[in-house]
C-alpha cells in the first residue's frame, strides 16, 4: 500500500515545520563539495512542498537559513543565496499553479538586495493563494524573533497603545513573524541530529518532534508521509490525562 493512502486526511497536522539538515554530509559521502548537497537539497524542497499540497497540509515552514549560517564560509553562503534566488525565479509559476502562498520570516533585510527583491516579488505575486502557505525561514533566529516582539510590545506600552495588564499569549503571538500561522503541530529534523537550533521556540510549545536519520537531499514526500503517519499514531494530551481525552 502506498504511504500516502495510510495518511488520515481528517487528522492532518495544521502546521508542519522542517529543519532541513545533512546536505553537507550527504555531499561528503559522495566525495563532493558541500554546495552539491545544497543543490540536491532543493530537489527535496520541491518534492516535499508538492507532497504537502497533495495531501492537504495547510502550512509548511522550512528552515532554509539561520542567523548562525552567516558564519559559514562566504562561498557556501553565496551558493545558498544563489540557490534561493534561482529557486524563487523557477518556482513562481509552480506556486501559482498549485495555489500556494509564499511567506518569509526572519531578518529578511539582512539578505542581499537581489534576494530581497526576488523574495518580495514572489510573496506579492502569490499573496492571494489559499491552498497552502509555504514559509521560508531566512536569516531566522527564534530568540531574535522573540526579542523583536518584546521591543515592539515595550514600545507600545511606553506609548500607551497597550497596557501591561492586557498582555496575554495571543498578543505576544500577534507580534511574532508567524502572527498569521497556527502553532506548529509537527516538527521534523533530518540527518540524525536531535536539536531545535533556535527554530520557532514559541511556536513549537506543544509540537510533536520527529527525528529521522535520512539526510535532507534523500528526503522525499514518502518520508514526509511516514512522519505524518507516526504523528497521527501519537496521543497529544496538551497537559491533560489520557482519561480526560477519552
Ligand atoms: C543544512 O545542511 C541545510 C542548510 C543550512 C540549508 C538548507 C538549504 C537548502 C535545502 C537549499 C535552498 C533552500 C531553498 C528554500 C530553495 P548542512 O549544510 O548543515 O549539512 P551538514 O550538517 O551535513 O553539514
Amino acid at each position: 500500500m502506498d504511504r500516502k493512502d495510510l495518511v488520515n486526511k481528517d487528522k492532518l497536522p495544521k502546521h508542519v515545520a522542517i529543519i532541513m539538515d545533512g546536505n553537507g554530509r550527504w555531499a561528503k559521502q559522495k566525495g563532493m563539495l558541500r554546495v552539491f548537497g545544497h543543490e540536491n537539497g532543493t530537489k527535496s524542497v520541491k518534492d516535499v512542498v508538492e507532497g504537502c499540497a497533495e495531501i492537504g497540509i495547510k502550512n509548511l515552514t522550512l528552515y532554509a537559513f539561520s542567523t548562525e549560517n552567516w558564519n559559514r564560509p562566504k562561498k557556501e553562503v553565496d551558493t545558498l543565496i544563489k540557490l534561493l534566488i534561482n529557486s524563487l525565479r523557477k518556482e513562481l509559476k509552480t506556486l501559482n499553479d498549485n495555489n500556494i502562498r509564499l511567506k518569509g520570516i526572519g531578518n529578511l533585510a539582512a539578505l542581499p538586495k537581489k534576494a530581497q527583491t526576488e523574495l518580495k516579488e514572489v510573496i506579492d505575486k502569490t499573496s492571494e493563494n489559499t491552498r497552502m502557505t509555504l514559509t521560508l525561514a531566512l536569516s531566522y533566529g527564534a530568540r531574535e524573533e522573540l526579542k523583536n516582539a518584546m521591543i515592539s510590545l515595550c514600545s507600545k506600552v511606553k506609548n500607551n497603545i497597550i497596557s501591561v495588564e492586557n498582555i496575554d499569549e495571543s498578543i505576544i503571538n500577534a507580534h511574532l513573524y508567524t502572527y498569521d500561522l497556527p502553532d506548529v503541530d509537527l516538527l521534523i529534523r533530518t540527518s540524525g541530529e536531535h536539536r531545535i537550533s533556535n527554530f520557532l521556540l514559541w511556536q513549537i510549545a506543544y509540537a510533536e518532534l520527529y527525528f529521522t536519520d535520512i539526510l535532507w537531499p534523500d528526503f522525499r514526500r514518502k518520508d514526509l508521509f511516514e512522519a505524518i503517519i507516526n504523528y497521527q499514531n501519537r496521543e497529544r494530551r496538551f497537559g491533560k490525562t489520557s482519561e480526560q481525552l477519552n
